[in-house]
């Protein structure tokens, strides 16, 4: 089997989907692997690590696509505009692609990937499920964000996180208020907690509340109306009321306004990140405080954020960088490869690649097949918005 692993094109991104130790993995279990030349640069690997661990590299991009049985990538396919060809258009029909897709979203790169025949494996829609919490990828790149969040305030605050006595005075611990407690916000609040912050946190999911406090952290509650569930069964938030969001927004600006840090990193997978922080809020906010909105890619959570920017508005910092792992690309690409060899590695056999349609974790990650769409929730979401 031959597994292809190319540079990343997306503007900005550090990431290398595999690294030198997962390669020596895939060797010894017989996959001849091809990297291109300058793929693990923006993450400290050389070509020279890659042919240590068994790979042959590659400098032609046509030459290493085209001959690929798996394509492991981190970005969907794109443009090559060095080449002016998309990266699609590379592939041989029946190539698989392991990537992150974000098909609920990306409807015209799933029909693309259909039309060509590629058998696409969308990473962000592996199961939530405990047999595949290794090849968890949304997890371990949310650590990276939640981590990062917090370095970022931190650095761009003007004072400082922990409590000092000091012969020049006292000076009082920074606030931290958290919005959205899933695996980047849990991560938030335990750097924060780590650099001496008083942090409170906040979910419409109920469920987070006990595993806020394990980090000895206030939960903020917001009661849910009677009847009313914050989460899916999948364990997703959910869509909530007019009521539910008024009484919501009500506490988020009693808190807001008298935090020094806000790190928001609200989801509702497949929809537009819901507004928590509205322009009223960061108007009362303390001038010199900062918003760090972890939901940028997907719209941000405040209403001023400017995604791929860091911007001053009314004396308070948003900042709304997108692709946030991007900024940690060592560990980030080391924890996303191990994520994917895990995957690639369930659904081998002896002889290679083995698409088994009965299995949760292959099929709940399969988008395309054959030339067709066959991901349940990405036909839905194309059928919503009028396009399946
Ligand atoms: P996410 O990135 O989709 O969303 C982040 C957080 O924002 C979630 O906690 C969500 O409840 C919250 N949120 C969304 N809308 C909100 C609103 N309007 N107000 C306040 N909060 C809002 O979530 P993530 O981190 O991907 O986790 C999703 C679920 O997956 C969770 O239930 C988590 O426990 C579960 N999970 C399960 C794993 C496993 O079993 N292998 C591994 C990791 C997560």
């Amino acid at each position: 089997m031959k597994v292809s692993i190319p540079k990343e094109i997306l503007p900005g991104e550090r990431r290398v989907a595999a690294v030198p130790d997962s390669v020596k993995k895939m060797t010894k279990k017989g996959i001849a692997v091809c990297v291109e030349s300058g793929a693990g640069g923006g993450a400290l690997f050389s070509d020279g690590d890659y042919e240590t661990a068994g790979a042959r590299i590659e400098t032609s991009v046509e030459d290493l696509l085209g001959d690929a049985e798996v394509v492991l990538k981190v970005h969907g396919p794109i443009l090559n505009e060095s080449i002016g060809r998309h990266e699609i258009d590379l592939m041989r029909g029946g190539t698989a692609l392991i990537a992150l897709l974000y098909p609920l979203v990306n409807h015209d790169l799933v029909k693309r990937l259909a039309a060509r025949e590629i058998t696409a494996f969308s990473v962000d829609a592996i199961p939530r499920v405990s047999a595949a919490q290794s090849m968890d990828v949304l997890s371990s790149m949310s650590t990276v964000s939640g981590y990062r969040a917090v370095l970022t305030a931190a650095n761009a605050l003007p004072k400082f996180f922990p409590m000092f006595m000091t012969a020049a005075g006292t000076i009082a611990p920074a606030r931290v208020l958290v919005l959205g407690a899933g695996v980047a916000g849990l991560q938030a609040c335990a750097t924060a907690k780590r650099l001496g912050a008083i942090v409170e946190a906040f979910d419409q999911r109920p469920a987070v509340k006990e595993e806020v406090e394990s980090l000895g952290v206030r939960f903020v509650e917001v009661p849910l109306g009677k009847g009313e569930e914050g989460e899916t069964a999948g364990g997703y938030a959910r869509e909530l009321s007019d009521d539910y969001r008024r009484r919501q927004a009500e506490l988020i600006y009693k808190h807001a306004v008298r935090s020094d840090v806000v790190i928001t990193t609200a989801l509702i997978p497949g929809k537009r990140a819901p507004v928590l922080i509205t322009e009223q809020t960061v108007r009362d906010i303390k001038p010199g405080s900062v918003i760090v909105d972890l939901a940028a890619d997907f719209g941000g959570n405040c209403e001023l954020t400017e995604p791929g920017k860091e911007v001053v508005k009314h004396g308070v910092l948003i900042s709304g960088l997108t692709n946030v792992p991007s900024y940690m690309p060592l560990h980030a690409s080391q924890m996303y490869s191990q994520n994917v060899e895990n995957f690639l590695f369930h659904m081998m056999d002896k002889r290679g690649l083995k698409i088994d349609l009965e299995d949760e974790i292959t099929s709940g990650t399969l988008i395309t097949y054959q030339g067709k769409v066959v991901h349940k929730m990405t036909l839905e979401a194309m059928a919503a918005a009028g396009g399946a």
